[in-house]
């Protein structure tokens, strides 16, 4: 059986390595030595002055848009992770989607302008696959509105724009640190700003709002992180180029094998590096994907639809709306199987099994 994605692990020794300490100085949570170190390590690693580390992605966006106080509309694409638009509900916000570029499937900024009411506080953009958003154009029009910028940078660990983090981006940005993530430390997530006293009122928020332990300086919740979850963090660090080197040559698999297929992918942001972390394919049609899509599955290889259906036609809460691009795109994309465990001859295998049904 070939899954969608296979969270890594690190050697079983390398973890409980960590385990022992955490035994010896029985500190389990509450931003604990190993949660401290792992924002250290990341912070470095990523070219970054100010990181929280934080109980998951979806905790990560909550957090930040009650840090920025936002109200009323969050304009927000329908091209993501039903997380995306549940925090912006979950904050007491509206979310209005706008459209999807074709060619790179983020928020389309030539749209923005028109969704924009009164009542708009803030724009929050995913970076679909761990595609930079086209940033510039997005910060442009957040400046001309007076308006707040979230990036969702679930998929975009280790993504760099101009040679910089494309966590620098936007007033806030978050990260996902799942497992099914190409980094991840089984649950978790990140919150990045460059404003320090913003970090430090979502460092009070993470921490149930306690500044010092008899007084309060915020209205918090618990978005902390364990000691246990740093230590597999930690263990997976080290294999972070490993997991990249991987990932790359697994990809590059995929685009050879796959080069007559009628398809394409989305077009990446000109001037940004890439993670690896996802093998979208969009078909020419939804009929075309979902032959694809069955060939595999009847040879025990589970690809994904992702994103599917669009957030802003499937959520109970929210009124339906059919968004054109969005609506088409998401009809007939499919992510491959990708993942560290995943070798070159399964890559093959996949690609052969696809253009065969092409060529049927
Ligand atoms: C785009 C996007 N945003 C947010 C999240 C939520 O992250 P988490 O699962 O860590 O809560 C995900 C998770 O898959 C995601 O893909």
């Amino acid at each position: 059986m070939i899954p969608v994605t296979k969270p890594f692990l690190p050697p079983q020794e390398v973890y409980e390595k960590y385990l022992s300490g955490i035994w010896k100085r029985h500190w389990l949570t509450n931003m604990g030595p190993l949660a401290s170190e792992l924002e250290m390590k990341l912070k470095v690693h990523l070219g970054l002055k100010h990181l929280l580390y934080v109980t998951n992605g979806t905790i990560a966006l909550q957090m930040s848009i009650k840090a920025l106080e936002l109200k009323g509309e969050i304009i927000t694409t329908p091209f993501s992770f039903v997380a995306t638009t549940s925090s912006i509900v979950w904050e007491g916000c509206n979310p209005v989607f706008v459209d999807i570029d074709e060619k790179s499937l983020n928020i389309d900024p030539s749209k923005i302008e028109a969704a924009i009411s009164p009542k708009t506080s803030a724009i929050l953009a995913t970076h679909v696959y761990g595609n930079p958003c086209d940033v510039e154009a997005i910060d442009k029009i957040a400046k001309k509105h007076d308006l707040k910028v979230i990036y969702d940078g679930a998929h975009a660990f280790g993504v760099t724009v101009n040679g910089k983090s494309i966590f620098e981006y936007g007033d806030l940005s978050t990260c996902s640190l799942h497992a099914t993530k190409l980094y991840h430390s089984i649950e978790g997530g990140l919150v990045m700003t460059k404003d320090p006293t913003l970090l430090k009122k979502i460092a009070f928020i993470r921490n149930f709002g306690f500044n010092g332990p008899e007084a309060f300086a915020e209205l918090g919740i618990n978005g902390k992180n364990s000691e246990f979850h740093a230590a597999m963090g930690l263990a997976n660090f080290a294999y972070i180029e490993a997991i990249h080197q991987q990932r790359r040559a697994l990809t590059e698999g995929y685009d050879k094998i796959l080069g007559h297929l009628k398809a394409r992918k989305p077009e990446w942001h000109k001037s940004a590096s890439l993670n690896y972390g996802y093998y979208p394919i969009i078909f020419d049609d939804q009929e075309q994907m979902l032959r694809s899509m069955a060939k595999l599955q009847g040879n025990e290889i589970f690809p994904r639809r992702y994103f599917y259906p669009s957030l802003a036609t499937t959520l109970p809460y929210l009124e339906s709306k059919n968004i054109k691009i969005t609506d088409d795109i998401a009809s007939r994309v499919l992510c491959l199987p990708l993942y560290f465990d995943l070798s070159l001859e399964e890559v093959e295998l996949i690609g052969r099994l696809l253009l065969r049904v092409q060529n049927n």
